[in-house]
Formats: structure tokens, sequence, C-alpha cells
């Protein structure tokens, strides 16, 4: 009776996949690092924000490679590249790994923005994509 108990604990309390876990920590984390509350509306203002890039010549947004539908796959602006879809629910393998999270936020931050993201702005995009 009590391993059963348990059973119906572990299942209940298992995300539905392994990125909401994953999400779950790092909004934790920025959380820790001074975050307020998250915002999936600022995220998504954010992700479409245009900034202007004079060494391209082109105002630049992270839906400039990731695309306009991202539940669709994008195109990197320079390589033209594939790009799988960014909404977790339509590609699992999304927002599935921490390490991955914050190396391309860096990396795409600063190419995008010419400045690294802030911990709340990546929680911010991070609640705008686990709603899609
Ligand atoms: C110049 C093209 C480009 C731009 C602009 C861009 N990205 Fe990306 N992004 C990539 C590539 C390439 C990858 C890694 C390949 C992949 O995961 O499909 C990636 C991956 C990511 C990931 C990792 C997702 C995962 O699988 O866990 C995140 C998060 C991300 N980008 C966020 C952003 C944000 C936020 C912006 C805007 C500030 C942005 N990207 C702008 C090209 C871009």
């Amino acid at each position: 009776m009590n391993a059963l108990y348990l059973l119906v604990i572990i299942l209940f309390s298992t995300p539905a996949c392994a990125s909401e876990q994953i999400i779950q920590e790092r909004l934790n984390h920025y959380r820790n690092e001074g975050a307020k509350s998250f915002s999936a509306q600022h995220g998504k203002a954010l992700w479409q924000q245009p900034h202007m890039r004079s060494d391209l010549g082109r105002k630049v947004s992270c839906a400039s490679c990731h695309g306009a539908d991202l539940h669709q796959t994008g195109k990197h602006l320079r390589t033209g590249k594939v790009i799988e879809p960014m909404a977790p629910r339509t590609n699992p393998a999304r927002l599935s790994d921490a390490g991955k999270i914050e190396k391309w936020f860096k990396r795409n931050c600063q190419w995008t923005w010419g400045r690294i993201c802030t911990a709340q702005e990546k929680g911010d995009i991070l609640m705008f994509l686990k709603s899609l």
C-alpha cells in the first residue's frame, strides 16, 4: 500500500516533459540572481524588439534567425542553416539542457543586442517560449 502511494506521488510530481523541469530550475536560478516575477508578455516583446547592427547595416531581433512562427523551423540569418523550431511543445528537445540554454543566451544576446541578457530578461523569454 505504501509503495503504491509513493508511486502515485512520483507520477504526479514528475513534469510532463524534460523542458518543464529545466525551465523551473532556470527560473529559480534567475530569482536567486535577483529577478522578480516573470512575464511571458515582456519576453515576447524582448524577442521581437529590433536592434540596429550598424556593421550589418540592418536591424536584427531574436526572430531574425528563429523565425516569426516558433513552431516552425527558422533559418540562420548569415549561414542560412536551418534552425529547429524553438517552441518546446513542437520540439521537445528544446530548453531541456541548462548548459545549452545558457550558452546560447550568452551568444545570441551578444549577437543580437550587443550585450548579455539579464536574469530577468532570460526568465521572461523562457516564460514566453514555454507559453507557445
Ligand atoms: C544569428 C542567428 C540567431 C539569432 C539572431 C538568435 N539565435 Fe538563438 N540560436 C541560434 C542558433 C544557431 C542556435 C543553436 C542551434 C539550435 O539549437 O538549433 C540557437 C539556440 C538558441 C537557444 C537554445 C535553445 C535550446 O535548445 O535550449 C536559445 C535559448 C536561444 N537561441 C535564444 C535566443 C534569443 C533570446 C535570441 C535573441 C536575443 C536569439 N536566440 C537570437 C541562432 C540565433
